[in-house]
């Protein structure tokens, strides 16, 4: 008989003993448990457009994709992010060389990630940060380099000084998030602009999560490889899944220079190989749906942000307003709360609603201690109900 496994070490590697859990997997449950509306966990309860649906049906039933797909994604899907860089932003990428398909952006950035930094690596990654980057951060064993992005006149702001700081001779690589998950910040063109300048100043890698692009509810998403000396030294990531509302498909991608995306590719081949083939080439043809489409999405999520806003407002909270994203968030402070923590897991039994605390989000617990992130891509009836319910605070 073989040796039992040793139990004085964990299974679970250091790299990652300290991401056990998801705050989604338990607040997620605690909705369920309790019925609450869950306005936790960033998904819609609404489809996206049923052309698209059609698409990826007819590409089922047609054997368009259900093999494996091209390590790089379809041609027609690269072809059409291509065109939708260079229709929205002027950006011009090759759909040949330039261009990865991945599994969502959640396999872009770990696929950069682990693709671009050695062990000992540094990384500055704004906080509160989206949950990934830290474990992707961890798993390629480089080390977080938090820069905080601090409640300023209703909003959130960078404070560049204190970026331009964090920078050290070990610094390899900036991971950006414009719109910012879970702030709603969009970086200003003023602060888009120091931060390129400071990467080619100190000679950085870019990696930047732009999955919220058509969701910038006043102006328009401004991308940061469009910046002077940027586009050489960035990943820019996004993915189908916010834009068209079919988070369950996975759908992503990376446009880079071709050293970049041959580098990423190379660690994404090992993580899922290839990914999604039918729905790449339903969401090569939702790229291309006229700006009506475009426009009507953000209009709605606009409308639902200022009906969700109002009611936290109405409850109590001091609301940080969104400039992006599908997120608010709150602090909890007015209502006489002091841990975002306690106040989410009570508040399904308080008054049916799930809310996810900002705190999970921060390497630096006490920043983010009374902050409070609410989704507001749900059904406009749901937000009322849930505004209705949070009246009971
Ligand atoms: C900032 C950010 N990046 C990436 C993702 C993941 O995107 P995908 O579902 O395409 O993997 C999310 C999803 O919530 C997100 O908020």
């Amino acid at each position: 008989m073989s040796a039992p496994v040793s139990s004085d070490r964990p299974f679970l590697n250091r790299r990652l003993a300290a991401f056990g859990t998801t705050i989604f997997a338990e607040m997620s449950a605690l909705a369920a448990r309790t019925g609450s509306i869950n306005l936790g966990q960033g998904f819609p309860d609404t489809d996206g457009p049923a052309e698209i649906a059609e698409a990826a049906s007819r590409a089922v039933l047609t054997g368009l994709g259900n093999q494996y797909p091209p390590g790089p994604g379809v041609p027609e899907l690269r072809t059409a992010v291509a065109a939708h860089q260079q229709r929205f932003y002027g950006l011009a990428y090759d759909p040949d060389t330039e261009v990865l398909v991945t599994a969502g952006a959640t396999e872009a950035i770990a696929a950069a990630l682990l693709a671009l930094l050695e062990p000992g690596d540094e990384v500055i990654a704004l906080e509160p940060y989206y949950d990934s980057y830290a474990a992707c951060i961890a798993m390629a064993g480089a080390v977080r380099v938090p820069v905080t992005l601090r409640p300023y006149a209703g909003g959130f702001t960078l404070d560049l000084d204190e970026l331009r700081a964090a920078v050290t001779p070990r610094t390899r690589l900036l991971l950006l998030n414009t719109p910012h998950n879970p702030t709603g910040t969009v970086l200003t063109r003023e602060e888009l602009s120091a931060v390129a300048a400071l990467a080619v100043e100190r000679d950085l890698l870019v990696v930047t999560d732009e999955v919220y692009e058509h969701l910038v509810f006043e102006g328009s998403h401004t991308p940061l490889a469009g910046f002077p000396g940027m586009r050489e030294r960035t990943v820019t990531i996004s993915s189908a899944g916010k834009t068209f509302s079919f988070t369950g498909w996975k759908v992503g991608w990376v446009t880079a220079p071709p050293e970049l995306v041959t580098a990423v590719r190379s660690a994404k081949q090992f993580l899922t190989y290839v990914s999604s083939g039918p729905f790449q080439y339903a969401i090569a043809q939702a790229l291309a749906l006229p700006d009506a489409y475009y426009e009507d999405f953000r209009a709605d999520l606009a409308a639902k942000r200022d009906l969700l806003a109002d009611g936290l407002a109405a409850a109590g909270f001091e609301v940080y307003r969104p400039q992006g994203t599908y997120f608010i968030t709150t602090d909890i402070t007015p209502l006489g709360e002091k841990d975002g923590l306690a106040f989410c897991r009570a508040l399904p039994e308080r008054c049916g609603v799930v809310a996810i605390p900002n705190q999970v989000f921060y390497d630096d617990k006490s920043a983010g201690a009374t902050q409070v992130r609410w989704a507001f891509c749900k059904r406009t009836d749901v937000l009322r109900e849930a505004v209705s319910r949070l009246r009971r605070l």
